[in-house]
């Protein structure tokens, strides 16, 4: 059955964007031979991630992500079942989230500061959703 997850993240401290860029080029590629999609986004203090597939998939890769040392505090937000994906157009779409992007983002927020921990599962993907289609696709 097709399952949907998504966790917050911190990235771990030094993390840069090119270092999320090979995370991205990496991810891209092996989601794409595991029949997965989904969307990153990163700002310097978090991250958001968002994964569709099988469910022995996705839970084989959160292993795999969860001890990955170029992050830490990983939280899941929601893992349940779906109808039809949501980032179908991505093995791993990406979006650096910027000051510019606060209207967006902030929209999710309780206070001033978006702590994504904070989020729901659907509130999590909303906002996913909302960056990933500022982005073009590969
Ligand atoms: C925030 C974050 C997101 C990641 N997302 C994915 C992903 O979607 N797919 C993936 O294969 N690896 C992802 N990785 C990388 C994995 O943790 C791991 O390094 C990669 O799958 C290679 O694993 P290996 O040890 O088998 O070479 C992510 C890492 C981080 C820090």
């Amino acid at each position: 059955m097709l399952y949907q997850l998504s966790y917050a993240s911190k990235p771990a401290a030094g993390i840069t964007v090119e270092n999320v860029a090979e995370i991205v080029a990496v991810s891209s590629k092996r989601n794409a031979e595991r029949g997965i999609t989904g969307f990153l986004a990163y700002r310097s203090d978090w991250f958001l991630q968002a994964l569709e597939g099988g469910q022995a998939q996705i839970s084989s890769l959160l292993c795999l992500i969860g001890k990955d040392p170029r992050h830490t505090d990983l939280v899941i937000l929601g893992f349940h079942p779906i109808d039809q994906r949501q980032f179908r157009s991505w093995s791993m779409g990406y979006a650096a989230v910027h000051a510019g992007d606060k209207d967006v983002v902030l929209r999710y927020a309780s206070g001033n500061e978006l702590s994504p921990t904070e989020l729901s599962a659907a509130g999590s993907i909303a906002l996913l959703r909302e960056l990933s289609e500022r982005t073009r696709t590969p």
